[in-house]
């Protein structure tokens, strides 16, 4: 028999008429970008992670790209990356002009390897981006506390983490930024692309939210 790698309608068809009546509410307001509808999700993952703020935006990769532009991250700065991760955590870094500088992976849990990444860091080094891979955290005390030594921003790629915690708190509220994906596949699979970022600072959420908007407070 074959075992499909992955296969939304398992999930979705059994839904079908809780997402119909949905879909119809978003149809009939007319409010296909931003509204009520993204602003009660915003409210459900800020409390479902304990995050002060969370921002919808339309992918994972744009989630990852926002964080790091709200901390000014470009051209002749570093930003450490684990090498097992999906591109986006790289691909984020180098649109922004900086350089993703590449940390192997801890051969027993598969996340970032936290003395390779302090082998790598060089006075050019901003930002450090741990990725929760498979629903399994990073292992968050020692990455913050060679960020907190190096004054690293730290961007956790939760992805694929949704839900899942570090020591009781909940991956992507312990760094600068977290950032989710909706990729259909994923733990909180979309109908399409979306994504969303938390954060935890009154002033860096205010600056990624201008961002999110082409820069424009009001529009
Ligand atoms: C670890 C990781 N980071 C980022 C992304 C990008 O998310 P999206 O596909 O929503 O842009 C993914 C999605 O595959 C991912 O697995």
């Amino acid at each position: 028999m074959p075992v499909p790698l992955l296969d939304v309608n398992a999930q979705n068809h059994p839904l079908e008429a809780e997402f119909t009546e949905a879909f119809l509410r978003v149809f009939r307001s007319g409010q296909f970008i931003m509204g009520q509808e993204v602003t009660a999700l915003e409210t459900a993952l800020a409390e479902l992670t304990g995050s002060r703020h969370c921002l919808g935006v339309s992918s994972g990769t744009d989630a990852i790209l926002l964080a790091l532009m709200a901390l000014d991250i470009g051209l002749g700065d570093e930003v450490l990356v684990p090498t097992f991760t999906f591109f986006a955590t790289a691909g984020c870094v180098s649109r922004t002009g900086a350089t993703p500088v590449f940390v192997d992976a801890c051969p027993v849990c598969f996340n970032l390897d936290v003395e390779d990444a302090r082998a790598k860091l060089t006075s050019r080094t901003k930002a450090i981006i741990p990725v929760h891979l498979f629903g399994q955290s990073a292992d968050m005390n020692p990455i913050l506390a060679l960020a907190g030594e190096h004054g690293l921003r730290v961007i956790e790629d939760a992805a694929q983490s949704l839900g899942a915690s570090y020591r009781d708190r909940p991956c992507g509220s312990l760094g600068d930024f977290g950032t989710y994906s909706f990729f259909p596949s994923k733990n909180l699979g979309g109908f399409g692309d979306a994504g969303a970022l938390v954060c935890q600072d009154d002033a860096l959420a205010e600056r990624a939210r201008i961002l999110r908007n082409h820069g424009s407070q009001p529009k």
